[in-house]
């Protein structure tokens, strides 16, 4: 396993343990409201300190770009993009599923990701050029190909209406064609389950980098295909993105076309 690897494994797996603990008392916990529908708990900081310090002790030059904490200036060559709690919502209602998200970026490229479920104990690990694991397993997208009996994964855009309308025109496309669409609630291990081949296909909008960057790299070592709504490489800049296998990936975007306006291309 490559050292940075290591590394991001075991801040995921610290943190994580600081999220399991916590989940037992969630009732009892600080809950900060970040913007509508959108919260962090004393969680979701603890669980990043923790992560950022355990990068920082091997790696103290490289930057981050950290959801609580924002961006940390480094080398600039090294970025680690950090979701310490995604599924926070879940996690305050006791529905057991969240994750921890860390991500390497490399000179404009997604080097390591990993997600961490701390109620399962499933670790998905990616490193670029080296595949997709979950714990001792290699991953691989599933061959589905065709929209008739696939499940598909997706996030509502629940915190600004103005991109409703566009969303359930795609969703009323795809819901009587596939064999069902589900809403999880933390988009990192929506991700990390497409590249699993427990999902086919998954589209949100509106995403922050840090929902995304360890699941994408997921997906693309497990075989998979990951796009924005133009079919290009800027999800990380929109938050929108289309991904599944190569075809599934071809089969959602043509069913979400007609519905993607102009601010969402
Ligand atoms: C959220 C989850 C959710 C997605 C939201 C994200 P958070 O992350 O990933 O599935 O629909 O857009 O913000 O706030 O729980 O880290
Ligand atoms: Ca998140
Ligand atoms: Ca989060």
């Amino acid at each position: 396993m490559h050292p940075m690897l290591n590394i991001a494994v075991r801040a995921a797996r610290n943190a994580g343990e600081i999220i399991r603990r916590s989940s037992e008392n969630v009732g009892k916990l600080k809950i900060d409201f970040k913007s509508a529908n959108d919260y962090a708990t004393e969680v979701d900081h603890m669980a990043e300190q923790e992560i950022i310090g355990v990068i920082k002790a091997a790696y103290p030059n490289h930057g981050f770009l950290a959801e609580e904490s924002g961006q940390q200036q480094g080398d600039n060559d090294h970025v680690w993009i950090i979701d310490p709690l995604d599924g926070t919502t879940n996690f305050l209602h006791g529905f057991p599923v969240y994750a921890v998200s860390i991500a390497l970026r490399h000179k404009n490229k997604l080097e390591l990701g990993v997600v961490y479920d701390p109620l399962r104990d499933e670790l998905f690990t990616a490193e670029r050029g080296g595949g997709a694991m979950l714990n001792n397993r290699k991953l691989r997208v599933t061959q589905q190909n065709s929209l008739k009996g696939a499940l598909i994964g997706t996030g509502f855009p629940f915190r600004s209406k103005q991109n409703l309308k566009a969303y359930l025109g795609m969703f009323e496309s795809l819901v009587g064609d596939t064999a069902g669409i589900r809403r999880a609630g933390a988009a990192a291990l929506d991700l990390a389950y497409l590249a699993a081949g427990r999902l086919d296909g998954f589209w949100e909008i509106g995403l922050r980098p840090w929902d995304m960057a360890a699941g994408v790299l997921l997906i693309q070592e497990a075989g998979g295909a990951v796009t924005d709504f133009s079919f290009k490489d800027d999800y990380m800049q929109s938050g929108n993105i289309i991904a599944g296998s190569p075809k599934m990936h071809q089969l959602i975007y043509r069913a979400i076309e007609p519905h993607v306006s102009d601010n969402l291309k």
